[in-house]
């Protein structure tokens, strides 16, 4: 693992060590998977500038997100049942993030509480909410992250359903939540061909519950609830309007994709907008999201942060995106791959390659701080 050179690799070690269905799930996107490829390829679109011959000094990548500020101007996305990756996935990959500087967002549909990822980490977290269960799950969540110490809060806005991801219903996915030995029996091969991950599994507690939902009489939401729950739980304009009332930190929609959506989740109270297509396992065939950037960035016209996701795979690519106006990116597979691959370990790999290309590559333009990129360091191809 240590060996590993790129998120590329880090792929293929998680792909050696886990189960066909939790490998698909983590690498998978909706539909025919055309805005995931894309969401990568966006970023093959945009060549550098190179200011050369520029007096070499040490670089800053320090920037400020939401308050908040961080040694790195990536930061770790939201992604959901990382437990199923590693044992106590969030909070190895909380603890990470902390001590490499930067924020780890906690997802709501996540295996470990967010107390227990609290005290994993030494640095900054966010909560994202969704609104399974309702609102008053989500009073209680809210109530919780604040009392924990979570600094932002992450709405999503992009899951009224789940998206069709077809490797899922490939694999057996939902049968081998169902707790019904009929319907699991012929897809647990794939579990039994890798012991490792197996014996990992089952020594973490075996199929994990969601801590953060709560339900009324009945405790932590079991996993084979998850897909009714997300259909009951759509989020509204006027749902965000009431979490506002509910959190008095900073808010951050996620999800947003046209100039139209980001207005509206400024004028709700948002401070910052995730130009995100859920790393394309929502609905296929929207933007990736690098294209949306420039139309958000426009909309909102500096009365929000910026920040995007999806598709990030290299520090350059981080470096594109900051050229093109974002405050910062946040990662997704890119860490989740380091993480199913050998747990904390990995994910400290993923951060690792991320920010020593980061650094190589502001060298190589000739800008010494993030802060000072802007778009006379790119060229937009055309797509
Ligand atoms: C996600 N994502 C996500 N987003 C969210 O708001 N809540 C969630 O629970 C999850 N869960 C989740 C699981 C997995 C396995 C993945 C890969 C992603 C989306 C995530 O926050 C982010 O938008 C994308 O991962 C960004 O794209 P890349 O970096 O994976 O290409």
């Amino acid at each position: 693992m240590k060996r590993a050179v790129n998120i590329a690799e880090l792929r293929r070690l998680a792909k050696r060590r886990l189960p066909r269905v939790v490998f698909d799930y983590i690498d998978g996107g909706a539909g025919a998977e055309a805005t995931l490829r894309e969401n990568c390829r966006a970023f093959e679109r945009v060549r550098f500038r190179p200011r050369n011959a520029v007096a070499a000094g040490p670089c800053t990548l320090e920037t400020t997100v939401l308050g908040t500020t961080i040694d790195l101007p990536f930061l770790l996305a939201p992604v959901g049942s990382s437990r199923l990756f590693y044992p106590r996935g969030e909070c190895a990959a909380a603890a990470q993030a902390g001590a490499a500087g930067t924020v780890y967002t906690l997802s709501t549909l996540s295996g470990c509480s967010l107390e227990d990822v609290r005290a994993a980490s030494q640095g900054p977290l966010w909560y994202q909410l969704y609104l399974v269960g309702g609102r008053e799950v989500a009073t209680q969540a809210i109530r919780r992250a604040r009392t924990a110490g979570y600094r932002a809060l992450v709405v999503t806005i992009d899951t009224p359903v789940a998206g069709l991801r077809e490797r899922d219903l490939r694999n057996g996915g939902a049968e081998l939540c169902s707790g019904s030995l009929p319907r699991m029996l012929p897809h647990v091969p794939q579990l039994l061909a890798h012991p490792r991950w197996l014996m990992d599994f089952l020594a973490d507690g075996g199929m994990m519950k969601f801590p953060n939902v709560v339900l009324p009489g009945r405790g932590a939401m079991p996993y084979a609830d998850v897909g009714g729950a997300l259909e009951n739980s759509s989020v509204s304009w006027k749902d965000l309007e009431w979490i506002r009332g509910e959190w008095s930190g900073p808010i951050l929609v996620k999800g947003v994709l046209t100039g139209g959506d980001a207005r509206r989740a400024v004028d709700a109270g948002a401070e910052a907008i995730g130009v995100s297509n859920h790393g394309g396992r929502q609905l296929d065939d929207v933007a990736p999201s690098l294209d949306a950037l420039p139309e958000v960035i426009e909309a909102v016209g500096g009365r929000a942060e910026v920040i995007l996701d999806g598709g990030v795979r290299r520090g350059s690519d981080v470096v594109k995106a900051l050229c093109l106006g974002a405050r910062a990116v946040m990662v997704g597979r890119a860490y989740a791959y380091g993480l199913a691959a050998a747990g904390g370990d990995g994910v400290a790999r993923a951060i690792g390659i991320l920010r020593d290309d980061v650094i190589r590559t502001l060298r190589l333009l000739g800008c010494h701080d993030v802060a000072a990129l802007d778009s006379t360091y790119v060229q937009t191809l055309a797509g």
